[in-house]
């Protein structure tokens, strides 16, 4: 796919800058894509820090099973804050310890962002100053130094798969599926489903970082890279029916067209994946369904659409988990133009601002899409992301005490429509708009399947 970067003085200029510098001169080479151990990995996010110190931020979610950080590095034009109608967006990689082409790609990611912020290129410009982006290039830090230990050539299919306990983080979510294919059949929640009273308590260190970490941030948009196959996938990863052995059936969400869409922007813009033939498997336009490749209970993309306003959905980088550092250059040129692409998408559909009579913003107001079984809610600041693909939809605004509002709006191709809701205050005893919001758990639990081997 071509590039749509445009700047061929820059281009031409670029070897010539890069010669002069002493770090350029690693950077024309290949050799400075070399694959990151954990001390390595906090360097490079800390000195693309120390390059980029007025757009960018280092924080850390948590901590492994032995102690390593979760770093964040985060890319805003005010770092640290969120403003209000400005989309959040996040990168996870290296969820599995021993696929580990998404914690490199990350980390160069990281360094393109600043490089190019700092080029004047328009697109990065805009992008960093219309969104905050937050990039975890490793979620399993312990997972990577056991696969890593062991090099390249020698890794098996699963060493460092897991956590330092050797748990598969991406089964280790609550199950909120089981809740909502429940609540589907009753009519009931759809969105931001409870969790388990002693969730905390169930979950991995990791996961319990990842979970806090997008208690905290009003995510709307993700993607969680991973290797072992080339494709897009996206939710829902478990299936609806109750397993049987070798039998898949696609579980769609009531965004699936709009997900489709979503995967397909990153396997088109991706040098190779949209062909569909890769790794010995094909897969029509480069994307699968999670469920309809195979069912897995658990995952951390079922879980954000579910539990929170993020999309996310799961990237299969390559063939090989653990390629050789000589593949990482033609692996970032592969991949570039389609991480890029794909955080733009954060920006098309609908937001705004929900007030109220004066003018004070609503947080946790609900928004309803008519014919869309699925509800965002409103951030902290008040201001809501939907996404939506191009068309006129009705979108019906509620909040505990407020009367509920209906608007019509036309999504077009380009950027997010801006459409601010005011509700006035519900008359004194009524109760209107309070529809079961919390129609309270029964959480069921169901039993974990034994752990599926494959990529994701
Ligand atoms: C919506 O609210 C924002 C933030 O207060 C404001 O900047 C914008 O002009 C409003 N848009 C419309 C169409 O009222
Ligand atoms: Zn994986």
């Amino acid at each position: 796919m071509e590039m749509r970067f445009t700047w061929p003085l820059l281009l031409l200029l670029l070897p010539v800058a890069l010669l002069l510098s002493g770090q350029g001169v690693r950077a024309a080479h290949t050799g400075d894509f070399q694959h990151h151990r954990y001390e390595e990995l906090v360097r490079a996010l800390f000195s693309v820090q120390s390059e980029c110190p007025y757009v960018t931020r280092i924080y850390s979610i948590g901590r492994s099973v032995e102690g390593r950080h979760l770093y964040v590095l985060e890319f805003s034009d005010n770092p640290g804050i969120h403003e209000a109608l400005e989309p959040e967006f996040k990168y996870v990689g290296n969820m599995h310890g021993n696929e580990v082409l998404g914690r490199e790609l990350l980390i160069q990611l990281a360094k393109f962002l600043c490089e190019e912020y700092r080029a004047g290129n328009e697109r990065i410009t805009r992008l960093i100053h219309d969104t905050r982006i937050h990039i975890l290039p490793s979620m399993n830090p312990d997972g990577y130094e056991v696969a890593a230990q062991q090099g390249p050539e020698f890794n098996g299919y699963l060493v460092g798969r897991g956590n330092f306990r050797e748990v598969d983080l991406n089964r280790n979510f609550p199950d909120l599926n089981a809740l909502l294919y429940y609540y589907e059949k009753s009519n009931g929640r759809n969105h931001h489903l409870p969790l388990p009273d002693n969730w905390e308590e169930q979950v991995e260190p990791e996961t319990r970082a990842v979970i806090n970490w997008m208690q905290n941030y009003n995510f709307i948009l993700s993607a969680n890279l991973h290797g072992g196959a080339v494709v897009a996938n996206y939710p829902f990863d478990k299936s609806r029916e109750i397993r049987i052995r070798g039998k898949t059936t696609y579980s769609a969400t009531p965004d699936d067209k709009l997900f489709k869409k979503l995967a397909k922007t990153y396997s088109y813009a991706h040098s190779w994946m949209h062909k569909g033939w890769n790794c010995g498997d094909y897969f029509e336009e480069g994307i699968t369904n999670g469920a309809r490749w195979y069912s897995l209970s658990k995952g951390m993309q079922d879980f954000n659409y579910l539990y929170t306003n993020c999309f996310e959905i799961t990237l299969e980088l390559s063939c090989d988990k653990f390629p050789p550092a000589s593949a990482l250059h033609k692996e970032w040129m592969a991949n570039r133009e389609a991480l890029i692409s794909y955080l733009e998408q954060v920006h098309h559909g609908v937001k705004g601002m929900i007030y109220d009579d004066n003018n004070n913003p609503i947080s946790d107001a609900v928004i309803a899409v008519a014919g869309i079984n699925h509800d965002i809610t409103s951030g902290a600041d008040g201001d809501y992301f939907r996404l939506l693909l191009p068309g006129t939809y009705t979108l019906t605004v509620s909040a505990p005490g407020y009367q509920a509002s209906t608007k019509q709006v036309t999504v077009g191709p380009a950027e997010a429509i801006l459409l601010n809701f005011t509700l006035k205050t519900a008359p004194k005893g009524t109760n209107q708009n309070l529809k079961s919001q919390h129609s309270k758990k029964s959480q069921t639990t169901a039993k974990v399947s034994a752990a599926n081997p494959g990529p994701r």
